[in-house]
Protein backbone atom coordinates (compact mmCIF):
# COMPACT_ATOMS: atom_id res chain seq x y z
CA UNK A 1 0.00 0.00 0.00
CA UNK A 2 1.44 3.55 -1.04
CA UNK A 3 2.24 5.86 2.09
CA UNK A 4 0.59 3.94 4.53
CA UNK A 5 -0.81 6.14 7.74
CA UNK A 6 2.16 6.14 10.54
CA UNK A 7 1.77 5.90 14.28
CA UNK A 8 3.51 6.59 16.77
CA UNK A 9 2.25 4.68 19.90
CA UNK A 10 3.99 5.28 23.11
CA UNK A 11 3.76 1.98 24.70
CA UNK A 12 3.61 2.30 28.64
CA UNK A 13 4.21 -1.41 30.04
CA UNK A 14 3.89 -0.75 33.79
CA UNK A 15 4.13 -2.75 36.42
CA UNK A 16 2.73 -6.25 37.22
CA UNK A 17 0.87 -7.85 34.19
CA UNK A 18 1.41 -4.90 32.32
CA UNK A 19 3.78 -5.63 30.34
CA UNK A 20 2.82 -9.31 29.38
CA UNK A 21 -0.70 -8.23 28.42
CA UNK A 22 0.41 -4.85 26.48
CA UNK A 23 2.56 -6.96 24.45
CA UNK A 24 -0.39 -9.19 22.96
CA UNK A 25 -1.87 -5.87 22.07
CA UNK A 26 1.12 -4.79 19.85
CA UNK A 27 1.16 -8.42 18.65
CA UNK A 28 -3.26 -7.95 17.45
CA UNK A 29 -1.83 -4.55 16.25
CA UNK A 30 0.88 -5.89 14.13
CA UNK A 31 -1.42 -8.77 12.66
CA UNK A 32 -3.98 -6.12 11.27
CA UNK A 33 -1.75 -2.73 10.10
CA UNK A 34 -0.86 -3.79 7.42
CA UNK A 35 -3.68 -5.32 5.62
CA UNK A 36 -5.45 -1.99 6.83
CA UNK A 37 -3.37 0.02 5.05
CA UNK A 38 -1.12 1.87 8.09
CA UNK A 39 2.08 1.39 10.15
CA UNK A 40 3.17 1.97 13.53
CA UNK A 41 6.20 1.99 15.99
CA UNK A 42 5.51 0.98 19.42
CA UNK A 43 8.33 2.67 21.42
CA UNK A 44 8.70 1.71 25.27
CA UNK A 45 8.94 4.07 28.14
CA UNK A 46 8.96 4.08 31.88
CA UNK A 47 5.76 4.44 33.66
CA UNK A 48 4.87 3.85 37.63
CA UNK A 49 6.85 1.49 40.32
CA UNK A 50 9.38 0.74 37.39
CA UNK A 51 10.13 4.07 36.73
CA UNK A 52 10.49 4.59 40.50
CA UNK A 53 12.72 2.12 40.83
CA UNK A 54 14.38 3.29 37.63
CA UNK A 55 14.96 7.12 37.81
CA UNK A 56 12.87 7.52 41.41
CA UNK A 57 9.85 9.20 39.86
CA UNK A 58 6.68 7.35 38.81
CA UNK A 59 6.14 9.92 35.72
CA UNK A 60 9.77 10.62 34.46
CA UNK A 61 9.77 13.62 32.16
CA UNK A 62 11.02 11.54 29.02
CA UNK A 63 7.92 9.25 29.15
CA UNK A 64 5.79 12.70 29.43
CA UNK A 65 7.43 13.93 26.53
CA UNK A 66 7.33 10.90 24.49
CA UNK A 67 3.81 10.44 25.46
CA UNK A 68 3.24 13.77 24.25
CA UNK A 69 4.73 13.92 20.61
CA UNK A 70 3.14 10.52 20.30
CA UNK A 71 -0.54 9.81 18.24
CA UNK A 72 -1.56 7.65 21.16
CA UNK A 73 -0.20 6.08 24.62
CA UNK A 74 -0.90 2.27 25.38
CA UNK A 75 -0.60 1.59 29.12
CA UNK A 76 -0.63 -1.49 30.84
CA UNK A 77 -0.96 -0.95 35.03
CA UNK A 78 0.89 0.64 37.53
CA UNK A 79 1.55 -0.05 41.29
CA UNK A 80 1.82 -3.31 43.36
CA UNK A 81 2.68 -4.18 46.90
CA UNK A 82 6.03 -3.31 46.31
CA UNK A 83 5.86 0.62 46.61
CA UNK A 84 2.97 0.36 48.65
CA UNK A 85 5.05 2.26 51.21
CA UNK A 86 5.52 5.49 48.96
CA UNK A 87 3.26 8.86 49.50
CA UNK A 88 2.07 11.57 47.84
CA UNK A 89 3.99 12.04 44.17
CA UNK A 90 6.13 9.28 44.67
CA UNK A 91 3.44 6.68 44.76
CA UNK A 92 3.18 5.04 41.17
CA UNK A 93 -0.45 6.06 40.75
CA UNK A 94 0.10 9.48 41.86
CA UNK A 95 2.24 9.02 37.95
CA UNK A 96 -0.60 7.55 36.12
CA UNK A 97 -3.09 10.81 37.29
CA UNK A 98 -0.14 13.51 36.27
CA UNK A 99 -0.08 11.60 33.14
CA UNK A 100 -3.52 12.29 32.72
CA UNK A 101 -3.97 15.74 33.31
CA UNK A 102 -0.88 16.61 30.98
CA UNK A 103 -2.88 14.81 27.72
CA UNK A 104 -5.76 16.62 29.34
CA UNK A 105 -7.62 13.95 28.45
CA UNK A 106 -10.85 14.47 30.30
CA UNK A 107 -13.11 12.15 29.13
CA UNK A 108 -12.76 8.42 30.07
CA UNK A 109 -14.69 5.66 28.52
CA UNK A 110 -15.14 2.44 30.10
CA UNK A 111 -17.80 0.17 27.71
CA UNK A 112 -18.74 -2.59 29.17
CA UNK A 113 -20.61 -5.68 27.04
CA UNK A 114 -21.59 -8.73 29.02
CA UNK A 115 -21.73 -11.16 25.49
CA UNK A 116 -24.50 -13.76 26.22
CA UNK A 117 -21.39 -16.94 25.38
CA UNK A 118 -20.00 -14.73 28.79
CA UNK A 119 -22.99 -14.72 31.02
CA UNK A 120 -22.81 -17.71 32.80
CA UNK A 121 -19.21 -16.79 34.48
CA UNK A 122 -20.94 -13.86 35.75
CA UNK A 123 -21.49 -14.05 39.55
CA UNK A 124 -25.06 -12.40 38.99
CA UNK A 125 -27.76 -14.14 37.11
CA UNK A 126 -26.96 -14.67 34.01
CA UNK A 127 -30.36 -14.00 32.63
CA UNK A 128 -30.10 -10.52 34.48
CA UNK A 129 -27.07 -9.42 33.25
CA UNK A 130 -26.47 -11.28 29.44
CA UNK A 131 -26.79 -8.71 26.72
CA UNK A 132 -26.29 -6.11 28.95
CA UNK A 133 -24.15 -3.05 27.26
CA UNK A 134 -23.11 0.02 29.13
CA UNK A 135 -20.64 2.63 28.76
CA UNK A 136 -19.55 4.84 31.34
CA UNK A 137 -18.56 8.16 30.49
CA UNK A 138 -16.10 9.00 33.75
CA UNK A 139 -14.60 12.69 33.72
CA UNK A 140 -10.73 12.26 34.33
CA UNK A 141 -8.83 15.65 35.22
CA UNK A 142 -11.23 17.03 37.69
CA UNK A 143 -13.37 16.03 41.09
CA UNK A 144 -12.35 15.51 43.99
CA UNK A 145 -8.46 13.69 42.47
CA UNK A 146 -7.40 17.09 41.38
CA UNK A 147 -9.10 19.55 43.76
CA UNK A 148 -7.55 22.02 46.36
CA UNK A 149 -7.03 22.86 48.77
CA UNK A 150 -5.84 19.32 49.81
CA UNK A 151 -3.43 18.01 52.01
CA UNK A 152 -2.85 16.69 55.68
CA UNK A 153 -3.94 19.38 58.31
CA UNK A 154 -2.80 19.80 61.98
CA UNK A 155 -5.47 17.51 63.07
CA UNK A 156 -6.87 15.84 59.97
CA UNK A 157 -6.25 15.60 56.43
CA UNK A 158 -8.99 17.38 53.36
CA UNK A 159 -9.51 16.61 49.74
CA UNK A 160 -11.34 18.97 48.19
CA UNK A 161 -14.37 18.13 45.65
CA UNK A 162 -14.23 21.04 42.96
CA UNK A 163 -16.19 20.88 39.23
CA UNK A 164 -16.24 23.91 37.16
CA UNK A 165 -19.29 24.78 34.83
CA UNK A 166 -16.67 24.18 31.76
CA UNK A 167 -15.55 20.68 33.04
CA UNK A 168 -19.03 19.54 33.47
CA UNK A 169 -20.09 20.84 29.89
CA UNK A 170 -17.39 19.05 28.00
CA UNK A 171 -18.06 16.47 29.25
CA UNK A 172 -21.66 16.32 29.36
CA UNK A 173 -21.20 16.72 25.44
CA UNK A 174 -19.33 13.27 25.59
CA UNK A 175 -22.16 11.61 26.76
CA UNK A 176 -24.35 12.98 24.74
CA UNK A 177 -23.05 12.55 21.59
CA UNK A 178 -22.09 9.08 22.50
CA UNK A 179 -25.53 8.47 23.22
CA UNK A 180 -26.46 9.27 19.70
CA UNK A 181 -24.60 6.38 18.00
CA UNK A 182 -26.02 4.27 20.72
CA UNK A 183 -29.32 3.96 22.59
CA UNK A 184 -30.05 7.80 23.20
CA UNK A 185 -30.37 7.38 26.71
CA UNK A 186 -27.87 9.25 29.69
CA UNK A 187 -28.06 8.64 32.98
CA UNK A 188 -26.13 10.85 34.77
CA UNK A 189 -25.03 10.35 37.81
CA UNK A 190 -24.57 12.83 41.13
CA UNK A 191 -25.12 12.93 44.74
CA UNK A 192 -27.00 16.47 44.57
CA UNK A 193 -29.11 15.74 47.68
CA UNK A 194 -25.46 16.23 49.56
CA UNK A 195 -22.52 18.05 47.45
CA UNK A 196 -22.95 21.13 46.06
CA UNK A 197 -20.65 19.98 43.68
CA UNK A 198 -23.53 17.26 42.17
CA UNK A 199 -26.27 20.03 42.43
CA UNK A 200 -24.07 22.31 39.85
CA UNK A 201 -23.48 19.01 38.06
CA UNK A 202 -27.06 18.19 37.60
CA UNK A 203 -27.46 21.78 36.23
CA UNK A 204 -25.08 22.16 33.81
CA UNK A 205 -26.23 18.36 32.60
CA UNK A 206 -29.94 19.06 31.66
CA UNK A 207 -28.70 22.14 30.24
CA UNK A 208 -26.84 20.83 27.95
CA UNK A 209 -29.07 18.26 27.00
CA UNK A 210 -31.63 20.76 25.34
CA UNK A 211 -28.76 20.58 22.40
CA UNK A 212 -29.60 16.94 21.99
CA UNK A 213 -33.76 16.75 22.00
CA UNK A 214 -33.12 13.31 20.88
CA UNK A 215 -31.32 11.82 23.54
CA UNK A 216 -33.39 10.99 26.76
CA UNK A 217 -31.69 12.36 30.19
CA UNK A 218 -32.39 11.29 33.62
CA UNK A 219 -30.41 11.53 37.03
CA UNK A 220 -29.71 9.22 39.49
CA UNK A 221 -28.01 9.40 43.21
CA UNK A 222 -24.73 7.61 43.05
CA UNK A 223 -26.46 5.22 45.95
CA UNK A 224 -29.44 4.00 43.86
CA UNK A 225 -27.00 3.97 40.55
CA UNK A 226 -25.28 1.11 42.17
CA UNK A 227 -27.87 -0.49 43.11
CA UNK A 228 -29.71 -0.47 39.72
CA UNK A 229 -25.96 -1.28 38.07
CA UNK A 230 -26.29 -4.84 40.14
CA UNK A 231 -30.00 -5.43 39.76
CA UNK A 232 -30.76 -4.36 36.03
CA UNK A 233 -27.85 -3.03 34.09
CA UNK A 234 -29.94 -3.47 30.89
CA UNK A 235 -31.93 -0.71 31.75
CA UNK A 236 -28.31 1.28 30.93
CA UNK A 237 -26.88 2.63 27.61
CA UNK A 238 -24.72 5.41 28.91
CA UNK A 239 -23.50 6.58 32.18
CA UNK A 240 -22.20 10.01 32.78
CA UNK A 241 -20.45 10.94 36.21
CA UNK A 242 -17.53 12.44 37.81
CA UNK A 243 -13.90 11.48 38.33
CA UNK A 244 -14.68 9.40 42.11
CA UNK A 245 -18.26 7.97 40.89
CA UNK A 246 -16.71 6.81 38.06
CA UNK A 247 -14.36 4.75 39.63
CA UNK A 248 -16.25 3.28 41.41
CA UNK A 249 -19.11 2.30 39.16
CA UNK A 250 -16.70 1.14 36.38
CA UNK A 251 -14.91 -1.26 39.02
CA UNK A 252 -18.82 -2.48 40.83
CA UNK A 253 -20.43 -2.72 36.91
CA UNK A 254 -16.69 -4.60 35.83
CA UNK A 255 -18.40 -7.55 38.38
CA UNK A 256 -21.09 -8.09 35.27
CA UNK A 257 -19.12 -9.81 32.79
CA UNK A 258 -17.22 -11.34 35.92
CA UNK A 259 -13.47 -10.63 35.03
CA UNK A 260 -12.25 -7.52 35.41
CA UNK A 261 -9.76 -8.53 32.72
CA UNK A 262 -12.38 -8.34 30.02
CA UNK A 263 -12.75 -4.32 30.04
CA UNK A 264 -11.01 -1.71 28.00
CA UNK A 265 -10.80 2.02 28.23
CA UNK A 266 -10.03 5.11 26.05
CA UNK A 267 -9.57 8.92 27.86
CA UNK A 268 -9.97 11.03 25.49
CA UNK A 269 -10.47 14.71 24.57
CA UNK A 270 -7.25 15.98 25.16
CA UNK A 271 -4.12 16.40 23.04
CA UNK A 272 -3.12 12.43 22.93
CA UNK A 273 -5.40 9.54 23.66
CA UNK A 274 -4.35 6.92 26.40
CA UNK A 275 -5.56 3.52 26.03
CA UNK A 276 -5.68 1.19 29.02
CA UNK A 277 -7.34 -2.00 30.56
CA UNK A 278 -9.75 -0.96 33.61
CA UNK A 279 -7.81 -3.69 35.58
CA UNK A 280 -4.58 -2.80 37.96
CA UNK A 281 -1.49 -4.58 37.70
CA UNK A 282 -2.40 -8.05 39.68
CA UNK A 283 0.66 -8.96 41.22
CA UNK A 284 -0.27 -12.25 41.93
CA UNK A 285 0.31 -13.40 38.78
CA UNK A 286 2.50 -11.11 37.35
CA UNK A 287 5.26 -12.82 35.06
CA UNK A 288 3.11 -15.86 35.13
CA UNK A 289 1.70 -15.17 31.41
CA UNK A 290 -1.97 -16.54 32.96
CA UNK A 291 -3.18 -12.85 32.61
CA UNK A 292 -6.33 -12.09 30.35
CA UNK A 293 -5.03 -10.12 27.95
CA UNK A 294 -9.07 -9.01 26.64
CA UNK A 295 -9.15 -5.71 28.29
CA UNK A 296 -6.29 -4.64 26.62
CA UNK A 297 -6.80 -6.11 23.44
CA UNK A 298 -10.24 -4.03 23.34
CA UNK A 299 -8.14 -1.01 24.51
CA UNK A 300 -6.03 -1.27 21.07
CA UNK A 301 -9.31 -1.27 19.26
CA UNK A 302 -10.37 1.79 20.84
CA UNK A 303 -7.16 3.04 19.73
CA UNK A 304 -7.41 2.44 16.26
CA UNK A 305 -11.03 3.99 16.35
CA UNK A 306 -9.45 7.18 17.74
CA UNK A 307 -6.54 7.04 15.19
CA UNK A 308 -9.64 6.85 12.58
CA UNK A 309 -8.99 3.23 11.83
CA UNK A 310 -11.99 1.62 12.44
CA UNK A 311 -11.91 -1.17 10.26
CA UNK A 312 -8.65 -2.15 11.78
CA UNK A 313 -10.61 -1.65 15.05
CA UNK A 314 -13.30 -4.55 14.17
CA UNK A 315 -11.17 -7.19 12.61
CA UNK A 316 -9.32 -6.71 16.59
CA UNK A 317 -12.83 -7.16 17.99
CA UNK A 318 -14.06 -9.72 15.83
CA UNK A 319 -10.38 -11.32 16.37
CA UNK A 320 -11.39 -11.18 20.29
CA UNK A 321 -15.13 -12.56 19.91
CA UNK A 322 -14.06 -15.24 17.66
CA UNK A 323 -10.97 -16.50 19.49
CA UNK A 324 -13.68 -16.89 22.93
CA UNK A 325 -16.06 -18.46 20.79
CA UNK A 326 -13.45 -20.95 19.55
CA UNK A 327 -13.31 -22.15 23.40
CA UNK A 328 -9.93 -20.45 24.20
CA UNK A 329 -10.51 -18.61 27.61
CA UNK A 330 -7.84 -17.57 29.49
CA UNK A 331 -8.11 -18.89 33.75
CA UNK A 332 -9.87 -16.46 34.72
CA UNK A 333 -12.50 -18.11 32.69
CA UNK A 334 -11.83 -21.31 32.66
CA UNK A 335 -10.80 -24.09 35.19
CA UNK A 336 -6.94 -24.23 35.05
CA UNK A 337 -6.54 -26.99 33.32
CA UNK A 338 -8.42 -26.32 30.75
CA UNK A 339 -7.41 -22.70 30.34
CA UNK A 340 -4.78 -21.02 28.19
CA UNK A 341 -1.94 -18.58 28.43
CA UNK A 342 -2.04 -15.23 28.40
CA UNK A 343 0.63 -15.16 25.00
CA UNK A 344 -1.30 -18.15 23.23
CA UNK A 345 -4.98 -16.22 23.68
CA UNK A 346 -3.13 -12.98 22.00
CA UNK A 347 -1.91 -15.55 19.50
CA UNK A 348 -5.41 -16.93 18.40
CA UNK A 349 -6.47 -13.31 18.55
CA UNK A 350 -4.07 -11.99 16.47
CA UNK A 351 -4.51 -15.19 13.66
CA UNK A 352 -8.29 -14.39 13.64
CA UNK A 353 -8.04 -10.73 12.92
CA UNK A 354 -5.48 -11.41 10.27
CA UNK A 355 -8.25 -13.76 8.55
CA UNK A 356 -11.14 -11.48 9.51
CA UNK A 357 -9.01 -8.54 7.52
CA UNK A 358 -7.93 -10.78 4.29
CA UNK A 359 -11.59 -12.15 3.83
CA UNK A 360 -13.56 -8.35 3.94
CA UNK A 361 -10.38 -7.55 1.75
CA UNK A 362 -11.09 -10.44 -1.19
CA UNK A 363 -15.22 -9.68 -0.59
CA UNK A 364 -14.77 -6.06 -1.02
CA UNK A 365 -12.41 -7.33 -4.38
CA UNK A 366 -14.76 -9.77 -6.16
C1 LIG B 1 -8.63 3.50 37.52
C2 LIG B 1 -7.73 3.30 38.69
C3 LIG B 1 -7.03 4.61 39.00
C4 LIG B 1 -8.07 5.63 39.32
C5 LIG B 1 -5.96 4.53 40.11
C6 LIG B 1 -4.92 3.48 39.81
C7 LIG B 1 -5.32 5.85 40.36
O1 LIG B 1 -8.44 2.82 39.79
O2 LIG B 1 -8.13 3.81 36.42
O3 LIG B 1 -9.84 3.35 37.68
O4 LIG B 1 -8.57 5.70 40.45
O5 LIG B 1 -8.43 6.40 38.43
MG1 LIG C 1 -10.45 2.36 39.34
Amino acid sequence: MENPNRYEIAWLPGDGIGPEVTREALRVLDAVASAHGFAFTAEEHLMGGAALDETGVPFPDDTRAACQESDAVLLGAVGGPKWDDTTGDQRPESGLLALRKALGVYANLRPIRVPEALASASPLRPDRVGGADILFVRELTGGIYFGTPEGRTDDGARSTMVYTEAEIERIAHVAFQRAQRRDGHVTSVDKANVLEVSELWREVVSEVQDEYPDVMLRHLYIDNAAMQVVRDPQQFDVVLTGNLFGDILSDLAAALPGSLGLLPSASVGGTVGLFEPVHGSAPDIAGENTANPIGTLLSAALLLDELGEPDAADAVRYGVDAALEAGFHTSDLAPNDEAVSTSTFGREVASRAADHTHQNASASLS
